[in-house]
């Protein structure tokens, strides 16, 4: 499973970082983080809004480009020795000088540079989805878009919403979304993961996505769930971050097969693999074990998540190539 080359179209970047790259960061910067690990080294938290705080108190010790390109680097070394050669990541300006569009036109650099090192020495490409918080408000969300707008471009491909998903509603970010769809940005956002269905209906009608990350409590309405196949709607779906989290009890109860065998146009994903304890590889394994998945329906999701990129077409046919998959 580990050398099948795999997509991964949603990755928190922050989320991604090894726990033992934070402590190393952390022992740099002189900031006691000991309260936010386990004592096997891993990250320590209770439930999903402390798994946010432990998030945001790791990422404090993120605070300069440099940092974050040091970040992305190790980032996508563990992705490529998962077999990732396509990841769409999420960057959040509010992480990176919280918005100010000078500063984030920085990291971006220091980040986009990393990117091509990566490219050159793991055979991994990487796209920035970027990406506001919901729980830091419509306010907030709205600079985000702009620096969103402002650097659009080969590597700046797609605008999100994570965060909280029982704070506000969808349409609060309408003005965000609008503002980066009108600078050519591809939307995506995460919805259904705690919201319920309703919260994706939402997404689509007030936000017009062209994705949804997680979406999986879709399954609660099939009318919904026939109304995202048969407008092709992709699902970014993360099966170990659900189970780990307790959106769902166990891998055996998990939508992702009956979403598929619906007629879903589901992709793989792992969301925050060290938080969540696993890998692209660790995934797949586990959806061979309890859904019988093998080659030819990992290829089918590999081809969903290679049509669903934000990214262009000569850099689909080149994966596509590589994937051994036909595009378009
Ligand atoms: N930010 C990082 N991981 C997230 C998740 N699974 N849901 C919402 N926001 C997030
Ligand atoms: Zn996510």
């Amino acid at each position: 499973m580990k050398d099948l080359k795999k997509i991964e179209l949603h990755l928190h970047l922050e989320g991604a970082a090894p726990p033992a790259f934070i402590r190393g960061l952390a022992a740099e910067k002189k900031v006691d983080l000991s309260g936010i690990f386990t004592p096997d080294g891993g990250y320590a938290y209770r439930d999903f809004n402390h798994f946010l705080e432990v998030y945001e108190a790791a990422t404090s010790v993120l605070q300069n480009p440099e940092d974050f390109a040091r970040l992305v680097l190790a980032v996508l070394e563990e992705s490529a020795a998962n077999g990732v050669i396509y990841s769409e990541t999420f960057l959040s300006p509010d992480f990176c000088g919280g918005g100010d569009l000078s500063a984030w036109r920085d990291y971006l650099a220091a980040m986009e540079e990393a990117a091509t090192e990566a490219e050159r020495d793991f055979g991994i490409t990487l796209r920035g989805i970027i990406t506001c918080i919901r729980h830091c408000g419509p306010e907030k969300s709205r600079p985000i878009a702009e620096c969103a707008a402002e650097t659009k471009g080969d590597f700046i491909t797609g605008f999100g919403i994570a965060g909280d998903e029982m704070m506000g509603k969808p349409k609060d970010f309408a003005w965000a979304f609008d503002c980066a769809r009108e600078a050519g940005l591809a939307l995506t956002a995460h919805a259904g993961e705690w919201g319920g269905a309703a919260s994706v209906r939402d997404a689509i009608a007030d936000l017009k996505v062209d994705r949804i990350g997680h979406g999986v409590q879709a399954i609660e309405d099939l009318a919904l769930v026939d109304d995202l196949a048969e407008r092709g709607i992709p699902l970014e779906v993360c099966p170990g971050s659900n189970v780990f989290l307790g959106v769902f009890p166990k891998w055996d109860k998990h939508p992702i097969e009956r979403l598929r065998e619906r007629g879903v146009k589901v992709t793989v994903s792992t969301d925050d693999p060290p938080f969540f304890r696993t890998t692209m590889t660790r995934e797949y394994e586990m959806l061979n074990k309890t859904f019988g998945w093998e080659d030819e329906i990992f290829a089918e999701v590999t081809k969903n998540a290679l049509d669903a990129a934000f990214c262009d077409d000569a850099t689909k046919t080149r994966l596509a190539k590589a994937l051994d998959l036909e595009f378009p």
